[in-house]
């Protein structure tokens, strides 16, 4: 008995410690999101490598999250940024702590035309490389990578943002290097060389706007191309970087397409910024003027910007939860509102506030109102 009552003591002890490391003011039987969502689906964050000190973001994606996707250390300019040099410590680190508290891993990104160094596509003369040289090379890189983590990593964004989602007369982004050095079917060689590095491995399709109507069709036509020559092909990964305008009718449509197509779906680097966009590169004068209209949530967000953020958000996920036979896994792109990737795009230097924690990594009104959509009424 007296043991009991100790037990529950330190228990309690131990989570106002974390409330008071993280922040977080939570109460003690306050469940978690991935173990709300657990009869659903797994619901990940991105991860740093900074996070992985003891500290309140360590113990906030402990605590919250079963999955993890590498926002940078996975893709090629960082584990392999010159021929023959691979850097597998960071990566390393980040599947060690995954493992020691059962999260899973999501390998992020294998062929991309974005963060690959320029010698993959160069010869030894430095003038562009053949196909074959090219294809070789993406083989070597695949094959090394995905064999290292064999067995420890769930799944593979294999290629990541190969459609053109706006161009009605082209369907791939032909200005990539890959379809400039190798063609079209350097989709398909990818998910070839990939399923024969680790054919355990589930193989991933990652893009932006693919819910989209022309995105959801290209990308169909991808799965079907794909799965018509015998490749293998798990799932879809919709990024969903979204805003305030969002619509979760158009999403839905695009899921039970995919859905029709024979993968899985998922969101893979969700959040929903409330600042105006702005095409990238716009030359900016920052007067007053502008920041009131382009950046006007410098000293806080407020109230009914959350609210409308979090009925966003409930509404989301209502959809995903409807489709949760073939939604497997929703990944947030950051923990909290200070780390987001959106304080910096399209323009450097913003306040946004995209996520579910704010800068002192506390719950905002959509934290909370995911967790309360899970709950069945009372009876
Ligand atoms: O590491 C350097 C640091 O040394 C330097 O001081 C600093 C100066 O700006 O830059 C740091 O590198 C930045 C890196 O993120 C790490 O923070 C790069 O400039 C920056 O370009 C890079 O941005 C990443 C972006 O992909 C690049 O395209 C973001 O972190 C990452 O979240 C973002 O993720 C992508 C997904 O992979 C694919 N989908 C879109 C998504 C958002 O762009």
């Amino acid at each position: 008995m007296k043991t009991d009552t100790h037990c529950q003591m330190k228990f309690i002890l131990a989570v106002l410690f974390f409330s008071l490391l993280s922040g977080r003011v939570m109460s003690v039987d306050q469940p978690s999101l991935k173990q709300v969502y657990k009869p659903y689906f797994l619901v990940g964050c991105n991860y740093r490598p900074d996070w992985a000190e003891e500290g309140a973001m360590k113990n906030l994606l402990v605590q919250e999250f079963n999955v993890i996707t590498p926002s940078n250390i996975m893709k090629p300019a960082l584990i392999h940024p010159r021929e023959n040099e691979y850097h597998f410590e960071a990566p390393d680190k980040m599947v060690e702590l995954a493992m020691k508290n059962n999260i899973k891993v999501v390998g992020h990104t294998l062929v991309w035309h974005n963060q690959t160094p320029d010698w993959f596509f160069k010869d030894q003369n430095g003038k562009q490389a053949s196909r074959d040289l090219a294809l070789a090379r993406m083989k070597e890189h695949i094959t090394t990578v995905m064999r290292h983590y064999k067995g420890k990593v769930l799944g593979w964004d294999v290629v990541n943002e190969a459609i053109d989602i706006n161009d009605p007369a082209k369907a791939l982004r032909e200005s990539s290097p890959w379809y400039r050095t190798v063609g079209p079917d350097y989709i398909e060689k990818a998910f070839e060389y990939a399923h024969e590095a680790d054919p355990d491995a589930e193989l991933y399709y990652n893009d932006a706007g693919i819910e989209n109507p022309l995105g959801c069709e290209r990308t169909v036509a991808l799965v079907k191309n794909l799965k018509s020559k015998g490749l293998r092909i798990d799932g879809v990964g919709i990024q969903g970087h979204w805003g305030l305008y969002f619509s979760p009718e158009q999403l839905e449509k695009s899921i039970l397409k995919f859905k029709e197509s024979g993968v899985k779906v998922m969101i893979t680097e969700l959040d929903m910024g409330v600042l105006p966009g702005q095409p990238p590169g716009a030359e900016i004068t920052y007067t007053k003027e502008w920041t009131q209209k382009m950046d006007p949530y410098r000293e806080g967000c407020p109230k009914e910007i959350l609210n409308k953020q979090a009925l966003l958000y409930g509404e989301l996920f209502k959809v995903l939860m409807r489709h949760s036979d073939v939604v497997t896994r929703v990944t947030f792109w950051g923990i909290s509102d200070g780390d987001s990737w959106l304080n910096n795009w399209p323009i450097k230097g913003r306040m946004n506030h995209p996520l579910l924690f704010d800068r002192n990594l506390k719950p905002k009104p959509a934290y909370d109102t995911l967790i309360r959509i899970t709950k069945r009424p009372s009876s």
